[in-house]
């Protein structure tokens, strides 16, 4: 089975936002949300296996408006298609879940890859607007909070996540006929389109709205690109475990997409699994329960932070038990807390992005969920009788195909918490005073990777006249996540808007603008804007 996700925003917050007085809003509209959509079952001859572990699979990761699914039904499974629709219907879930059965699925046959991108176009047809899709499987079930999900897509626009291993490919003619798939070409390969990239890999994908719109619209034209990879590929066995592979090798997708998928799947209990339909035997994870592997799952969402589903599950007391342990562990994480900070620009901020006539009591920022790598900073400041307004850092984005997923600038980096303690993006020119920014950081987000990657890259500082005032080489590798780098001048800053450069040999790959003030009074307005949104809580 697959399903596929889809982040957007909640219409609500207008409403929320609209109660405060001569409120300037600026809300930003990429808000991280999810998208869902489709799945397909493999496994036609125990049709019942797993049903409550679909309905829990989407009850979980529903967000109303937030995400969306398309869930195809092995067309050998009439009675689990008639189930999930009375479900769907029953729980007036028709504008989020759309359930469809049109293909009969064999194992290392074309048709799993055809209900793929039948689930995509259902999806792109959809009102809501998503931004990524990702597929599931009836056995799959999510290891983190979907606000923690959200935030890591969120953090990745635009890149697709497909695993994709180049090289030998076998090319065994194969036919599916009725219900088995067989091989026609009795070990010699099939002809490679030349000049073709040929690649192949795990199944599971996160793809974003753009190659969702190419594979989809598309791959039914065999003079496009993706119609010639879908022809050729669905006359050869697996084309679910190339597809996409190829597709993101030989398209402008090729600089945008992680090697890591967002499965995690326990390779130390993989074994061969046979199928009486058909000739390919496939690699399995064995069932995931409690509390037999309660210990390892756990390891995984600390050090694995890339993992968001974990497979397989099942519809046992035991595999459900260590569903009960997951959802309690993300949940605790999820929860938001908020801690007491001194941001000397908020004040600032308020007044730029709010109101002058607000007087907040306090001021708080949103810890970090220890289950998300990534985290940007969130304030909230009291209005009193529980009406807060909530202000959200923007980030600068890499202007070039890169790695880089985002650059900050702030005060006092938190080693520990992963946290800028103090002001971000506007800071004190001195380091010391009432205002005083201690120490000066750029911090950088990674896109991480498989392959081996070894870049030299240097961090420009440069002052309001344009003179750079400090440069610093970094080395980039695949397992490059999270870097921070001090800036160690020792006289106080130029006050004005200073820029940060990630520069390769000959080009910028990213820049941040940062404001330098004197007293937080001098940022000016387009600057906060440019820095921070209001947002809902
Ligand atoms: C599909 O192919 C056409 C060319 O035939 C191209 O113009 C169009 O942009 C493609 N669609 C997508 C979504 O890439
Ligand atoms: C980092 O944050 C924690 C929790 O707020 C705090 O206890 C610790 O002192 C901070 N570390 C530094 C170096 O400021």
């Amino acid at each position: 089975m697959l399903i596929l996700l889809v982040p957007l925003v909640q219409p609500c917050l207008l409403q929320a936002l609209c109660a405060l007085p001569d409120a300037h809003m600026h809300i930003d509209m990429r808000l991280p949300a999810l998208h869902q959509c489709l799945s397909s079952f493999t496994q036609g001859c125990v049709p019942r296996r797993n049903s409550r572990n679909v309905l829990r699979l989407i009850s979980r990761l529903l967000v109303p408006l937030e995400s969306i699914f398309a869930v195809h039904v092995d067309e050998k499974s009439p009675q689990m298609y008639n189930e999930l629709l009375h479900w769907v219907d029953a729980n007036n879930l028709d504008h989020a879940v759309q359930i469809f059965s049109q293909f009969n699925i064999v194992r290392g046959g074309p048709n799993m890859l055809k209900a793929e991108i039948e689930g995509i176009r259902l999806l792109l047809n959809h009102v809501i607007h998503w931004d990524f899709c990702v597929l599931l499987s009836e056995q799959d079930y999510p290891m983190r909070a979907n606000s923690a999900f959200a935030e890591y897509l969120w953090m990745h626009r635009g890149t697709s996540f497909v695993s994709v291993d180049e090289g030998e490919c076998e090319r065994d003619v194969s036919y599916q006929c009725g219900d088995r798939v067989v091989s026609l070409s009795g070990g010699v390969q099939f002809p490679k389109i030349p000049g073709l990239r040929y690649a192949s890999g795990s199944q599971w994908f996160a793809i974003s709205r753009e190659l969702a719109s190419l594979v989809g619209f598309n791959s039914t034209n065999p003079t496009c690109m993706v119609g010639t990879i879908f022809y050729d590929l669905t006359a050869v066995k697996q084309p679910d475990e190339s597809f996409f592979q190829v597709t993101v090798l030989n398209s402008e997708f090729c600089t945008r997409y992680s090697d890591y998928t967002l499965h995690w799947t326990d390779k130390d209990s993989m074994r061969q699994v046979r199928s009486l339909t058909s000739e390919y035997n496939i690699l399995s994870p064995g069932v995931l329960s409690f509390p037999k592997d309660a210990a390892k799952v756990q390891e995984v969402r600390e050090q694995s932070l890339w993992a968001f589903f974990a497979r397989k599950f099942d519809d046992s007391k035991e595999s459900s038990q260590l569903k009960d342990y997951l959802d309690s562990q993300s949940g605790r994480n999820a929860r938001k807390t908020w801690t007491s900070v001194r941001i000397p620009a908020a004040g600032r901020l308020m007044h730029v992005l709010a109101s002058s006539l607000l007087q907040p009591t306090s001021l708080e920022r949103l810890r970090r969920n220890v289950d998300a790598l990534f985290h940007v900073q969130m304030l909230r400041a009291n209005l009193g009788f529980e009406r807060y307004i909530y202000f959200r850092e923007k980030l600068s984005m890499p202007t070039i195909a890169s790695s880089l997923l985002s650059l900050r600038v702030g005060c006092s980096w938190n080693k520990t918490e992963l946290v800028f303690d103090g002001d971000v993006s506007a800071v004190s020119a001195s380091s010391s005073g009432p205002h005083g920014c201690p120490s000066l950081w750029a911090v950088a987000h990674w896109r991480m990777s498989k392959k081996p990657v070894s870049e030299e890259l240097l961090l420009v500082w440069t002052d309001p006249g344009g003179t750079p005032m400090q440069q610093a080489p970094i080395s980039i590798s695949e397992h490059s996540v999270l870097l921070w780098h001090r800036y160690t001048a020792t006289q106080s800053l130029t006050h004005g808007r200073w820029s940060l450069e990630v520069r390769s040999s000959n080009q910028v790959i990213a820049r941040r603008h940062f404001f330098a003030y004197g007293n937080p009074l001098q940022i000016p307005w387009q600057d906060v804007q440019e820095y921070f949104d209001i947002v809902p809580g």
